[in-house]
């Protein structure tokens, strides 16, 4: 992908005087008292500003937070405790903008906060004379926001087609970096695991990845589907029987590539979902009509560890089993220690997917995490996210 980076525009000596104006992805989760719970996203887009102020530029970034009502600014969809959290960061104080589209008053050196972007009329829907307005406030318009980058709203597409230079920063590369050499030229073999609870939700995933990976490992509900769908019991265990077809149909197309999409041999039931339900490890075969499956066995575990060991390329969403509850953890303690001891490149993404790996501290063994949710589930479905589209064409014009 071409697109014209942030740092590019440094180098070159066109930044300094220059007016930025940064869309971050700051929607961080919030507690009922608006004090941040998880603050991976404001650490991620600490160093385009930083750039942007060392090179010498006027600074506004924004972001959106949850998805608040346009055209009605609510106290609780303030970026204010954003600001904050990142101004301890930074070592400065953040000052918040509201009712910034007219204009805004930042000097170079000066860094400022403009008030959740969707609170604007017509962000959503990408109102061209909103995003011209917003286009009107800077030189620059560095997009960053990975996070938001399957989105086409005025202050991610509009703003990039209106703006006099429009760039990517450093986040939003890397995350495409990582994309491109986890799919587009990946070492091989390509080994992808997608777990979930439900098919339905990953199936243009599946059926994407069963064009490009030599192996698919599945896990959770949509494991048991694949179980189904391979003649197995499942007893009561979560699984969609309506798409037995279409998981029919993947196993079919990666057998047709000489791909794989292991099928678990041995799992581990109980007979209710709990915490401290008994858990029993039995082999794929022998599971009782009064079964659920919560987690993957150990044999299956560690065949899979071997594969993910030797694999070139490693893209993971989602764990395999239930490993919020100690005894069904297993599995994804297993998958994540092996993709933590692998030499291949591995990219991870996903609200789940993050949580596994904070809990097994692999964090700085995994290649590249995504800062993405629903952003990285559509770069795993083969779809050009609209940011990556627009920064093309503008770098081409
Ligand atoms: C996310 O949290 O996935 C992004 O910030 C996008 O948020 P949205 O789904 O509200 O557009």
């Amino acid at each position: 992908m071409q697109v014209i980076r942030f740092s590019d525009l440094i180098a070159q000596g066109q930044v300094a005087g220059k007016r930025v104006f940064i869309r971050a992805d700051l929607n961080v989760p919030q507690d009922d008292a608006g004090n941040i719970t998880e603050d991976t996203r404001v650490r991620a887009s600490v160093p385009a500003i930083q750039m942007a102020l060392d090179a010498g530029a006027a600074v506004m970034v924004t972001s959106h937070l949850g998805r608040p009502a346009e055209g009605e600014f609510k106290p609780e969809d303030s970026l204010a405790p954003v600001a904050k959290r990142m101004g301890e960061l930074m070592g400065r104080e953040i000052p918040v903008i509201v009712d910034w589209t007219e204009g805004v008053e930042v000097k170079p050196g000066q860094l400022v906060m403009l008030e959740n972007c969707r609170v604007n009329k017509g962000e959503k829907k990408n109102d061209e004379a909103l995003a011209k307005k917003m286009a009107a406030l800077c030189d620059i318009f560095v997009h960053d926001a990975f996070g938001t980058a399957h989105r086409a709203e005025a202050s991610t597409y509009g703003i990039a087609q209106f703006a006099p230079i429009a760039c990517a920063g450093p986040l939003l590369a890397a995350e495409m970096d990582a994309i491109s050499k986890a799919l587009l030229a990946p070492k091989r073999p390509l080994v992808a695991i997608v777990a979930g609870s439900k098919v339905s939700t990953k199936l243009t995933i599946l059926k994407s990845l069963a064009e490009n990976v030599d192996q698919l490992i599945v896990g959770g509900g949509i494991a048991n589907t694949f179980m189904l769908a391979a003649g197995l019991k499942i007893g009561k265990s979560l699984a969609e029987p309506d798409l037995l077809d279409q998981a029919k149909a993947v196993i079919e197309a990666m057998k047709a590539r000489g791909a794989a999409v292991p099928i678990p041999t041995d799992v581990v039931t109980a007979k209710t979902f709990a915490a401290d339900a008994p858990a029993t490890i039995k082999a794929a075969t022998d599971v009782a009509d009064d079964d659920l499956i919560l987690d993957i066995g150990p044999q299956t575990a560690q065949a899979l560890a071997d594969q993910l060991k030797k694999a070139g390329t490693i893209v993971w969403n989602g764990p395999v089993g239930v490993f919020e509850f100690a005894a069904f953890e297993n599995g994804t303690k297993v998958i994540a220690q092996a993709i933590a001891e692998s030499s291949a490149f591995s990219i991870a993404g996903g609200g789940d997917t993050l949580a596994a790996i904070a809990k097994y501290g692999i964090e700085k063994q995994v290649g590249y995490i995504s800062t993405g949710g629903g952003a990285f589930l559509e770069v795993l479905e083969g779809k050009t996210l609209p940011a990556f589209e627009i920064l093309t064409k503008r770098a081409a014009a």
